[in-house]
């Protein structure tokens, strides 16, 4: 099966998901398993990081074993080791970049360390067998709102990031003040689709002129105001309103900024990655602006979309392809830049 074609291990433990995957030349996808920790963390209403690190080490070697098995691959077979290293919680971080080096190590593989938003990017590679760089990059997640221009493989610019909240962050932080649950991004996707959008007018933050960065913490700011004082005046609360309007606020910044970026720097290809790119409006909308530029979009299916080790195995075998591997002295980098 191999044959000659080369093999990826990946790990990925960056927040609350032990993934391990098995990848054939980068791009085609053998084995990608995932263990959530949604369920353990769900009563704590968001990633509880010390709980997260426990689970992981419980998880991480039955999820490689089981990563490898399903691909029918030895670490014979395996060229590559690729591995998060950051951003994320350094806990978490630590025990699959152990893990990575441990069976790097033992079967004389190199090590490749894998920037978590660089990942996220890639898994649009797995997705879309034709889509090549250069485009513009849209990652937004739980931890990250970017705007970054894809000038290759390995190449990017950070154009705009979050000066606050992340996007994910932001829909987390609504659905519990409208005691939806977590995680909550899921969550207003779903009951948004049965409110009214204009019903509350939140605040859409756009910055300085020309900035491609992000504010989001004002419009979830709104939101909690606007409850309470609803609250206070005795007045019914309707959830699926006040969802569908803060969603359509956040997301009119979001896409505007995004197509905008695309335009000035004359990308006709817009990729989407992160666990927020999922969400049904935000699609629906950047579809509807990208198709009315000329522009293509492209997005993961949603279990390539949250986090998993194919995205990463992805980028680990581009980096590889570079030339670029790590010494087993790499180190889990919690904020590292990208
Ligand atoms: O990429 P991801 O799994 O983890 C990070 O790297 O952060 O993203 C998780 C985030 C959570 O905040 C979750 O609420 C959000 O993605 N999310 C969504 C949707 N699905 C997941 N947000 C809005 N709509 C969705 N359909
Ligand atoms: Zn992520």
């Amino acid at each position: 099966m191999k044959q000659g074609k080369q093999v990826t291990l990946a790990i990925e433990s960056s927040c609350d998901e032990t993934a391990a995957a098995v990848l054939l030349e980068g791009r085609q996808v053998l084995s990608n398993i995932i263990a959530s920790q949604i369920k353990v963390h769900q009563v704590f209403g968001g990633v509880v990081p010390e709980i997260a690190s426990r689970h992981h080490l419980d998880n991480v070697n039955r999820v490689v074993a089981e990563a490898l098995e399903q691909a029918d691959v030895s670490m014979k077979d395996v060229d590559i080791v690729g591995v998060t290293y950051g951003p994320g919680l350094v806990g978490a971080l630590l025990i699959g970049l152990a893990t990575a080096k441990a069976y790097a190590l033992a079967a004389g593989k190199p090590l490749v360390g894998v920037h978590h938003i660089q990942g996220h990017i890639s898994a649009n590679y797995i997705e879309h067998q034709e889509l090549e760089p250069p485009f513009m990059a849209l990652v937004i997640s739980g931890g990250h709102t970017n705007i970054v221009q894809v000038t290759d493989y390995n190449q990017c610019e950070v154009l705009g990031q979050t000066r606050d909240d992340a996007a994910g962050e932001a829909y987390d932080k609504v659905a519990r003040v409208l005691g939806l649950g977590y995680p909550g991004g899921p969550l207003i996707d779903k009951i948004a689709k049965q409110g009214n959008p204009k019903a509350v007018s939140f605040k859409r933050v756009f910055l300085e002129k020309g900035s491609l960065d992000f504010s989001f913490s004002g419009t979830k700011t709104g939101v909690l105001n606007y409850v309470n004082s609803e609250k206070q005046a005795g007045r019914e609360i309707h959830v699926s309103d006040v969802a569908a309007s803060f969603q359509q606020a956040i997301l009119d910044v979001i896409v505007a900024k995004t197509v905008g970026a695309a335009i000035e720097r004359k990308q006709d290809k817009i990729v989407m990655a992160g666990g927020v790119a999922s969400n049904s409006r935000l699609r629906e909308m950047m579809k509807a602006a990208c198709e009315k530029q000329g522009i293509r979009l492209y997005y993961p299916s949603p279990i390539l979309c949250t986090d998993n080790a194919a995205m990463i195995g992805c980028a680990a075998y581009y980096k590889y392809k570079a030339g670029c591997t790590d010494s087993l002295e790499l180190d889990a980098v919690p904020h590292l830049p990208l």
